[in-house]
């Protein structure tokens, strides 16, 4: 059976599978492996992938739409952003608890689960300040990666209390000490294409680009992003934060349509755009 406690061993899996097609897996304790013959045909993906395994209910959706990905990409920087349905991730006051339901919250620790890094800018810390780790499944944290060009935050954000590993990116020559923290200073000019680059060089492969707002729009301007998805919630906010900003367009023919799926999240939907 796959749980909340050995989903990560599947996923672990899978990114070690080279071949992405007729892939027949089954399960034995909690190991897994190839198999020839289908026999229960729990979760099908396609109908070159069967998983020969029950599956928890609640992590069934979430793995038809991260196990494609993980088969797809062997690399990737992924966005996502938890919206209401008129494209608001939080009040201009700051407050985004919570958006999304239990389910979305889940998902989006499966995808903090599957990433080694994930970056997120400044304010998310500095409004939330959030622990940003991987609670609510069995599996390892990704590395924190925060982006503060002038250096704001301090060591008494919840990131620097709990002993787990994080980078921070500036643009400020600094001798600032930040616990369990490395602080990388890089060029003012093309800060978020060396950043990109820099993470690429320390040899991170699987990036959730978390938020804000900000900071997806900057990848998404500068063509950084192989995939970005949307968890929408069917609630209507009214004003808020908007999801993405990016400059005006004078024709809708230069509007982003990059190849799409819809995937249902139990009362949500997800958009996963691949570039
Ligand atoms: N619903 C969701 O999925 C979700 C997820 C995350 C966050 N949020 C919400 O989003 C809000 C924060 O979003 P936000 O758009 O205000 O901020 P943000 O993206 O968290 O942080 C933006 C700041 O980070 C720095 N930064 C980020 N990318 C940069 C780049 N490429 N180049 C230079 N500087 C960069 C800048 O700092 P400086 O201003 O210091 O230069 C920028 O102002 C919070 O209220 C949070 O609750 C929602």
């Amino acid at each position: 059976m796959i749980t909340k406690n050995n989903i990560h061993l599947l996923f672990d899996f899978i990114k070690k599978q080279k071949k992405t097609k007729s892939l027949k897996i089954s399960q034995k304790n909690n190991n897994f492996e190839l198999s020839k013959f289908s026999y229960t045909d729990d979760i099908i993906i396609n109908k070159d992938v069967i998983f020969n395994c029950k599956i928890d209910k609640s992590l069934k959706e979430i793995c038809l739409i991260i196990i494609p990905l993980l088969f797809k990409h062997k690399k990737f920087f992924i966005a996502q952003l938890g919206q209401s349905l008129d494209g608001k991730i939080a009040l201009f006051n700051g407050n985004s608890h919570y958006i999304n339901s239990k389910k979305s919250i889940l998902y989006l620790h499966s995808l903090r689960c599957i990433c080694d890094g994930l970056l997120v800018g400044v304010n998310t810390i500095i409004k939330d300040n959030p622990f940003l780790t991987t609670r609510h499944i069995k599996g390892s944290s990704p590395v924190r990666m925060i982006i503060d060009p002038s250096l704001k935050l301090t060591n008494r954000l919840n990131i620097f209390k709990d002993g787990h590993k994080n980078i921070v990116f500036t643009q400020k020559v600094t001798n600032k000490k930040l616990k369990n923290t490395t602080i990388y200073q890089l060029p003012k000019k093309n800060f978020t294409r060396c950043l990109y680059k820099k993470i690429i060089e320390l040899n991170f492969k699987y990036i959730l680009v978390e938020g804000g707002a900000t900071t997806i729009s900057n990848f998404l301007e500068q063509d950084l992003l192989d995939i970005i998805q949307f968890i929408i919630a069917p609630i209507i906010i009214g004003s808020g934060i908007d999801s993405i900003k990016l400059k005006s367009i004078s024709n809708l023919k230069y509007a982003l349509r990059p190849k799409s799926s819809l995937y249902k999240l139990g009362d949500e939907m997800v958009a996963s755009l691949e570039f």
